[in-house]
């Protein structure tokens, strides 16, 4: 399908839909696909790993700079870092947990920020994150910001989990949820909101086909550059 759009920007809260929804939009499209969350989770990752506590500002800041990231794979869904390939661990709650905290350092933003615009300027690109429409790329020809109540994602997350381990319960994802949004929107670099020219959309209740097409609709109906 052709849309007169080369820079798709998809932003919203922990588990409103952006992932599944960015890489299926990109399929369509035979756009490339970027899921920024990805890089803060693989620098927590190698914060964990070199066991860098998450006040240390300046030696997080010092290890985004020092260790690129690179994607491969059509849907950037492997990772290397710091001579390291990563995948599922990059999902693993001890990362789930700090990685909100690891987020808020500006310097790990300025390093990752700077990779992101670097892996977008051909075009041709779907980007899901938290400031993609309002920092990384406010000039993106189509900005969506997707959201679900808070009770739908904790669900959606709880049922991933159950899917993958046995450890998990409902309330503590809720909980977990919560926190993470309340960190995420509130973090005083980049915070979590819609660029004032997004799109704002509501997935609750909606299958990922369904969102998918009601941006393709969009996309396709926004003028010619
Ligand atoms: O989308 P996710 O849950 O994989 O993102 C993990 C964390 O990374 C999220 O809690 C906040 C942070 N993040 C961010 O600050 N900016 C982005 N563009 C993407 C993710």
């Amino acid at each position: 399908m052709t849309v007169p759009v080369s820079v798709i920007a998809i932003d919203g809260p922990v588990a409103a839909g952006k992932t599944v929804v960015g890489r299926k939009l990109a399929q369509q499209l035979g756009f490339r696909y970027l899921d920024t969350g990805v890089m803060y989770r693989a620098i927590t990752w190698l914060s964990l790993q070199r066991e860098i506590p998450a006040e240390d500002e300046e030696a997080l800041g010092q290890l985004a700079r020092d260790n690129p990231i690179r994607l491969q794979g059509q849907d950037s869904d492997k990772v290397l870092i710091g001579g390291a390939q990563v995948g599922p661990e990059l999902r693993d709650p001890s990362v789930d947990r700090r990685v909100s905290l690891v987020s808020q350092v500006s310097q790990v933003r300025r390093a990752l920020v700077q990779q992101q615009r670097a892996l977008a300027k051909e075009g041709k690109i779907v980007l899901v994150g938290r400031d993609i429409g309002t920092v990384v790329l406010p000039g993106a020809d189509l900005k969506i910001f997707v959201t679900a109540s808070l009770e739908e994602r904790a669900r959606r997350r709880w049922r991933d989990q159950l899917a993958q381990r046995t450890e998990t319960n409902y309330q503590q994802v809720l909980e977990e949820t919560r926190s993470r949004d309340e960190l995420d929107s509130h973090r005083a670099d980049s915070p979590l909101k819609p660029a004032e020219d997004a799109w704002q959309m509501s997935t609750e209740g909606l299958s990922v086909d369904q969102v998918v097409n009601l941006i393709l609709q969009r996309a396709q109906e926004l003028p010619k550059a």
